[in-house]
């Protein structure tokens, strides 16, 4: 049975921040989390355009965008992702829930960002961010904060628009295959964090539910090596 979200939660007390609700099934994360009344939902756009139609959208699907707010966010570019964090530290000052949703997925080739790192390992290499979401609930443990790992199914969406029409033909195939909606995928996507069940921190969720990850990710060795390669990267950028 498919996870199925509580109508009547109620959000009036978090702020939250919400990526990639410019498009795939984020936008419904996004018209979901706008219609449990949020304290404030901000999310973050990298192109102005994408990011006011998602406010129109949200407005014409709940009647109303209170508390919602578009703020400008690259994750490709460092700076731009300090200048957001500096803003919202200085303008909000609490977070209650950060989901990290934005994505791309490329295959067979190397796009080098600003920073000259990888495209996709800037924006959110999956494995590695089941690894430093189980890292990171041990780090925070004494600090009344969880993390999870999120898998949302099988969406039909945009995630592969920068990958060859061959290999993306391939992606339809296996999409076609397994697909559930959009709202569906929002919905197991959002059920971990918004639902009142006991859920251990660090632990990964696919389609809503408690699975076991990839071995890798409890690799000691492979956990510290990424976690110090990270922290070293944002140093020399000079952003930590
Ligand atoms: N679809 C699936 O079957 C599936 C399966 C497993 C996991 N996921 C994960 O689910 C998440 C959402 O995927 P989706 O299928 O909804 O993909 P999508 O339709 O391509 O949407 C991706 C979102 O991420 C944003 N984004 C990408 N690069 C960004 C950047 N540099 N800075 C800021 N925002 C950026 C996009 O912004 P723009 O609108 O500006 O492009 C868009 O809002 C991804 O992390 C993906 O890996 C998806």
């Amino acid at each position: 049975m498919p996870v199925k979200l509580d109508n009547n939660c109620d959000l009036s007390r978090h702020v939250i921040i919400l990526t990639g609700a410019t498009d795939g099934f984020g936008k419904d994360m996004a018209r979901i989390l706008a219609g449990f009344n949020p304290k404030k939902l901000i999310l973050p756009a990298r192109n102005k355009e994408k990011g006011n139609n998602l406010l129109e959208y949200i407005k014409s699907s709940n009647g109303h965008a209170n508390n919602v707010e578009i703020w400008e966010m690259d994750l490709a570019d460092l700076q731009s992702v300090k200048n957001f964090a500096n803003k919202f530290i200085n303008e909000i000052g609490e977070l209650h829930i950060l989901f990290n949703n934005a994505g791309i997925m490329i295959n067979n080739q190397v796009i080098k960002t600003k920073d000259n790192l990888e495209l996709q390992f800037q924006t959110d290499t999956k494995l590695m961010n089941v690894i430093v979401a189980k890292e990171l609930s041990h780090i925070v443990q004494n600090e009344n904060i969880t993390t999870y790992s999120l898998h949302p199914g099988v969406i039909q969406s945009n995630i592969g628009h920068m990958n060859s029409g061959i290999s993306n033909f391939f992606l339809g195939l296996f999409v076609k295959m397994y697909e559930i909606t959009s709202e569906q995928g929002a919905t197991n996507t959002l059920y971990p964090v918004l639902s009142p069940d006991n859920k251990e921190t660090g632990k990964y969720y696919h389609e809503g539910i408690e699975r076991e990850p990839n071995k890798i990710v409890d690799d000691q060795e492979v956990t510290k090596k990424l976690w110090d390669i990270s922290e070293q990267i944002l140093k020399d950028h000079e952003m930590i």
